[in-house]
Parts: C-alpha cells; sequence; structure tokens
C-alpha cells in the first residue's frame, strides 16, 4: 500500500504507528502534483486508487475558502489525469481490474428539514458551505471522468465519521479534550442539529466493500442510521467522562451556547439501504460502544493529543471561537 499524504496541519505521521499492514509505505506529497503522482503511478502499478485527500472542516472552509478548490476541486483533477494517463496505458487484463475510489460526504446533498427522507444517491446536490461546495465538484469531476474517459470509477458520500485519531477541530474530539480538562463546550446556535454518525471502522468497512463488490460508475450512500441532535451527543460525551474521570461537577454545565456557524445545515440524514441491500454492507457499532471506544481512546493517549494541540492548534480556536457571543 502506497500512502500518499501532504502532511498539512492535520495531517500527522504518528497515527500511522503501528498499523498493520504489510508493506506499507509511506510519501510525503500533495495528490495535485501531477508529475510526483505520475511518478508514483508508474514505480508502483497499484490496482486501486482510494481518494481520501481532503480538508474537511466546514468552519475552516468558512474563513477561507481557497485551501478547499485547491486540494478538493484541483486537487481530485489533477489525480484523476494522472490516473486516467496511468490507466489508459495498463493491458486490457488490468484495465478491468482497476478502481478509482472517490470518497466524498453527505453534505454535498445540503440539508434536511426534520421531516425530510433522509439523503438518497439520487437525492439533488445542494451544497451550502464552501466545503461542501469544493466536495460536490470533485464528485462532479469523478462522474464526468467516468462518463466521458470510461475510468472505472465509484464515489462514496458519507455521513459524520467520528473515532480515535480525529483531529480535535471536529465536534466529538473537541468536546471529549475539553471535557477532559474541564473547559467550556461551545455548541452552536441551539444545539437541536442534527447529524448521523457513524464510527469510523465501519466507514472503511463500507469503503472494502464498495471497492471488492461495488459496481463500477456507482455511487454509495454511507451512515450510522443514527441521528442525534449535538445536545444529545454532548451530553453522553459528558456523562461517560464524567463516569471514566470523576469531577466535583458534572461536565454538562461547562455547556456554552456560542454563535451559530454561517449557513449551519440544520440536519443530515443518510438512506444507506442501496449499500446494504447491494454489498451487504451493516454497521457494526452503535453510538454508545463507538463513543466509549472513542472517548477511552483519547484517554488512554494524551501525548498524541497535546501533539496536535501545539501552537497552530492554539491559534485556530482562537480565530474560530473568540469572537462568539
Ligand atoms: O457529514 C459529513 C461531514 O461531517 C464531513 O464531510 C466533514 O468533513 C465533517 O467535518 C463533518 O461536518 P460537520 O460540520 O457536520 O462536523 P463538525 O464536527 O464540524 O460539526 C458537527 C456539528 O457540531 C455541527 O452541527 C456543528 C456543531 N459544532 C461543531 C463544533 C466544531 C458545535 O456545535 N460546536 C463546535 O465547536
Amino acid at each position: 500500500m502506497i500512502n500518499l499524504d501532504a502532511l498539512t496541519y492535520a495531517g500527522n505521521p504518528q497515527n500511522l504507528n503501528g498499523l498493520p499492514i504489510a508493506h506499507h509505505i509511506f510519501h510525503k506529497g500533495d495528490i495535485g502534483n501531477i508529475e510526483l503522482v505520475t511518478d508514483l503511478l508508474s514505480k508502483y502499478q497499484p490496482r486501486v486508487i482510494i481518494n481520501f485527500a481532503a480538508e474537511s472542516h466546514v468552519d475552516r472552509s468558512i474563513l477561507g475558502a481557497e485551501a478547499f478548490v485547491q486540494t478538493n476541486v484541483l486537487g481530485t483533477l489533477r489525480l484523476l489525469e494522472a490516473s486516467r494517463n496511468y490507466w489508459e496505458a495498463l493491458p486490457a487484463s488490468r484495465q478491468v481490474e482497476f478502481r478509482f475510489l472517490h470518497v466524498s460526504t453527505d453534505e454535498v446533498y445540503g440539508s434536511l428539514l426534520p421531516d425530510e427522507s433522509p439523503f438518497q444517491e439520487t437525492t439533488a446536490y445542494q451544497p451550502n458551505s464552501p466545503y461542501a461546495a469544493s466536495k460536490a465538484s470533485s464528485d462532479h469531476l469523478v462522474r464526468a471522468f467516468h462518463e466521458t474517459y470510461e475510468l472505472p470509477t465509484l464515489v462514496t458520500n458519507c455521513s459524520n465519521n467520528y473515532g480515535p485519531y480525529q483531529f480535535p477541530e471536529k465536534l466529538i474530539p473537541l468536546m471529549i479534550l475539553n471535557a477532559v480538562n474541564m473547559r467550556e463546550l461551545p455548541v452552536y446556535g441551539d444545539g437541536q442539529n442534527v447529524r448521523d454518525w457513524l464510527y469510523v471502522e465501519d466507514h472503511c468497512t463500507a469503503l472494502d466493500k464498495v471497492l471488492t463488490e461495488g459496481k463500477v460508475g456507482e455511487t454509495y450512500n454511507i451512515g450510522g442510521r443514527c441521528e442525534l441532535s449535538n445536545n444529545e451527543v454532548v451530553e453522553q460525551i459528558c456523562e461517560i467522562i464524567d463516569g471514566e474521570v470523576p469531577a466535583p461537577t458534572p461536565r454538562k454545565t461547562l455547556i456554552k451556547y456560542v454563535e451559530d456557524r454561517k449557513g449551519h445545515d440544520r440536519r443530515y440524514a443518510v438512506d444507506c439501504s442501496k449499500i446494504e441491500r447491494e454489498l451487504g454492507w451493516f454497521p457494526r457499532e452503535s453510538f454508545s460502544s463507538g463513543l466509549m471506544k472513542t472517548v477511552r481512546w483519547y484517554l488512554t493517549n494524551p501525548e498524541w493529543s497535546r501533539n496536535v494541540t501545539s501552537g497552530k492548534y492554539r491559534e485556530w480556536l482562537d480565530l474560530n471561537y473568540r469572537n462568539r457571543a
């Protein structure tokens, strides 16, 4: 397995320690560097390319959209170009086996009203944040490379992930670390926004299924069938941490309602019946078991957290949270 990673602010080589995969080769670099990608493809001759690379944090995209277009749109385009050149030059027997899997998000579908049905693969795209718009654009490019050049692509649109190693700008790890350290828990708006949560390893098993059994040119939605409001998520985190690391006052007293995210999507929910029905994929973890594992991982890996929450991370907290009333 060849891993190409630009190691931007959220990347961390420590995340690869103890990876139980033989022949793992790491390269620091950008998917948008077409010469580098072309060299790697010609050197290692992969059977499959998975595009996990993305700028992924909505709040960052609100403060500056350009990096999102650079990586998610142009980066994906260049990766597609290099992949297409590589694939076209393969012998026919290897061309049939080749797959390009593009990992995307349910945010491309926009926001749901409380009584609307969950997103299906056929739901019209309606991205609301610069991040979602950049991912929508990359999905369209992948589709176009399949339709135009017959590149054997697959696209997945997944709901909110959580689990070990998640960078603590996202809701769950941010709240865990703040709660452990008895810091304020900044909930945007009224905390009634709903997300559909999936444990990261369940996302990985879904990707494996799509890669091995998915139909070329298709899109598969992936979700946890686990809709929860942010208030419910934060309260569960507080309860677990109170149980694991007792404190004089319950952690929920640390909840602070702060100014809402601009254009904040109210509700996401994914209809994952296609991947269940066609590929037989189901998540293994419930939200409570996955959350318990996640909290315990952060509690037993304080050094990892210390390493990723240094200077630049504190600058981000200051930028994002300082001026929220
Ligand atoms: O739906 C899939 C998407 O989920 C992924 O494509 C994105 O990469 C990922 O970041 C995530 O997007 P969200 O915006 O839903 O995730 P985030 O963890 O930033 O926020 C989850 C919810 O929690 C959202 O309603 C905003 C709220 N929130 C978030 C933060 C960071 C707060 O109330 N307070 C916070 O401090």
